[in-house]
């Protein structure tokens, strides 16, 4: 249940979400039952003077939506630790939540983590090809991203939904290993001339993390909405979404997008992943199989077979995953056998 103590803010009803134009520590309080959320990703303010931000990032400010509200330094602390304990109680058990943050204030987040029972899964590096303008010191390029999770649930992973398993690149490397390396190499959009919030994050890098960890329907939270990117990217996957956003002239400018959107826009230009099906995938182990298994693993390597390539050809005949093989290999041991 919500707490129902926060104080009543403005809200909109879309027909794939709810979403709320007022401080996320007192909404979600009030709005938000517990356990009720599969998966947030937010991206809070930085606490680095926003007034000053646009010098920092060298960049014209002319189309920055007005209204962006900053956390004073000095609050940081106090303030992440309120907003992620929110986080935490409207988390399913086996929720996850993927927070962005710069460097400044990542001290403050990680020690908020620190008092809650959410275990860390991930610590991501997005990297972006482009940084702050500097010349007596390295080029800041990149941001952190904590990825955690709720325990007491299964978690969402889903591991081929971008690359299937046995993709590989040119040189033979697997498109799936690379694309689930935790330094994200994805550019920050370069929109000139278009209106735009503070730091919108680009929707590849919210789609990553929304095929990964969660599944058409799921409810989608932004404690921070912005320029609504999470909820559009949402939105656009198929999930629900909801959050929280206190500025009231980025609330009206972008609550009216969201409505003209089409549920499930983005769906046809995700890649398609080449997923092998696996006929005996999840089915029990007959005595034929293991006998078969373990004279065919003898006679390869006999043969001067690599491990890793009488896997794969016993994952063909088979028809099973690499993993299902190896664990079989383990559990029957082919030289414990007379
Ligand atoms: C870094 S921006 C989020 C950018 C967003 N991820 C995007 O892609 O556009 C942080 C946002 O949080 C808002 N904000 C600041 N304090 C807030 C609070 N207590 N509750 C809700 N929103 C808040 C700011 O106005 C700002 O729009």
């Amino acid at each position: 249940m919500a707490k129902k103590t926060g104080s009543v803010i403005r809200c909109v009803t879309l027909p794939a979400g709810t979403f709320y134009n007022g401080d996320c520590i007192s909404g979600a309080a009030r709005y938000i039952p517990d356990g009720s959320v599969d998966l947030i990703i937010t991206d809070p303010p930085y606490g680095i003077n926003g007034d000053t931000l646009h010098k920092h990032y060298n960049r014209n400010e002319t189309f920055v939506v007005e209204g962006y509200v900053e956390i004073p330094q000095e609050e940081y602390g106090d303030f992440s630790l309120r907003w992620i304990h929110e986080a935490e109680r409207i988390l399913r058990p086996g929720g996850s939540i993927y927070i962005v943050s710069g460097y400044t204030n990542l001290f403050h987040i990680l020690a908020a983590l620190k008092t809650t029972g959410l275990k860390e899964v991930n610590h991501i590096i997005w990297k972006y090809p482009f940084g702050v303008f500097t010349r007596r010191k390295f080029v800041s390029s990149h941001y952190h991203i904590l990825f955690y999770e709720k325990p007491g649930g299964r978690r969402t992973f889903n591991l081929e939904s971008r690359y299937g398993l046995g993709e590989k690149n040119g040189d033979g490397g697997s498109l799936n290993n690379t694309d689930r390396e935790d330094v994200w190499q994805i550019n920050r959009e370069y929109k000139p001339g278009v209106v735009k919030n503070k730091n919108e994050l680009p929707p590849e890098l919210l789609a990553k993390m929304i095929q990964y960890s969660s599944n058409e329907g799921d409810l989608v939270c932004d404690f921070f909405l912005g320029g609504f990117s999470t909820a559009k990217a949402a939105i656009g996957l198929n999930r629900q979404a909801t959050g929280f956003e206190c500025s009231k002239a980025i609330f009206d400018t972008r609550i009216k997008e969201l409505a003209e959107m089409e549920p499930g826009s983005l769906v046809p230009l995700l890649r398609e992943p080449a997923i092998q099906l696996r006929k005996n995938r999840r089915k029990a182990w007959t005595d034929t199989d293991i006998r078969y298994l373990i004279r065919e693993f003898k006679k390869r390597r006999d043969l001067g077979e690599t491990k890793k390539a009488i896997v794969a050809a016993l994952g063909e005949s088979l028809g099973r995953g690499r993993w299902a093989i190896e664990k079989a290999l383990k559990k029957y041991d082919p030289d414990s056998e007379p």
